[in-house]
């Protein structure tokens, strides 16, 4: 009897090292193009990380989105909102793998709580925007022109699904109805903390 018992414990550790140490944290990601960068923090739903370097002399922050564990059915997307940690407002980075089999971002200000998700620019400058699909990891890479009253903000992740080029509605439960907070990337904090409204509205 006891010795049953004692297998059932050391079946129960043994199964949640397996699923801590499967855990990825952004700190030992790496880049294929061999990039690097400052800072880094695990987003705390749906397996999202963010990476990126302020450089305050440019007034740019380099930064790279991860969402792993998805498929080339599925779209990602990350945003800085300036109006809150909430989906209307978005300024999203957004990528795909078309009908092409190419991982294909754009840019999209979500200004509506049905987007269309097509193209279009945001309230800040984006250059060198690029995307990577592998080992079943969306990433996308962009140098960010931010104003200074958005250097702490809230920022906002989500997936969805996608068929034939077309993205669709995101899902309304779980870890996608809970993928925001705030970003500072000045302090080098972000997370999911719910915080960002009031850190928001510091600012005047
Ligand atoms: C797929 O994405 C690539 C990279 O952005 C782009 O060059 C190509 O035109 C896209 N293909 C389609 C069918 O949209
Ligand atoms: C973010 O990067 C800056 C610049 O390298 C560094 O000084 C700071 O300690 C980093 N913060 C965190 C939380 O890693």
């Amino acid at each position: 009897m006891e010795k049953t018992w004692k297998i059932v414990l050391f079946s129960c550790l043994l199964g949640s090292f397996l699923v801590s140490s499967s855990a990825q944290t952004c700190k030992t990601q790496t880049f294929s193009n061999s990039k690097q960068y400052a800072n880094c923090s695990d987003l705390p739903h749906l397996n999202c990380f963010l990476h990126w370097t302020y450089d305050s002399a440019a007034g740019t922050v380099d930064m790279a989105f991860r969402h792993s564990g998805t498929s080339s059915e599925r779209w990602s997307a990350w945003a800085i909102n300036p109006s809150g940690p909430t989906m209307m407002g978005s300024q999203a980075l957004v990528a795909y793998v078309n009908s092409s089999g190419l991982p294909h971002p754009f840019t999209t200000s979500i200004d509506s709580m049905n987007p269309s998700m097509q193209q279009s620019d945001l309230s800040f400058g984006v250059s060198d925007l690029m995307a990577t699909f592998e080992n079943n990891e969306m990433t996308i890479f962009a140098v960010l022109s931010i104003p200074e009253n958005l250097l702490s903000t809230s920022q906002v992740w989500q997936e969805g699904p996608v068929t034939s080029d077309q993205l669709g509605a995101h899902p309304f439960s779980g870890g996608n109805v809970q993928s925001v907070g705030s970003v500072n990337f000045i302090t080098g904090q972000s997370g999911g903390d719910g915080s960002a409204g009031s850190r928001v509205r510091r600012r005047n």
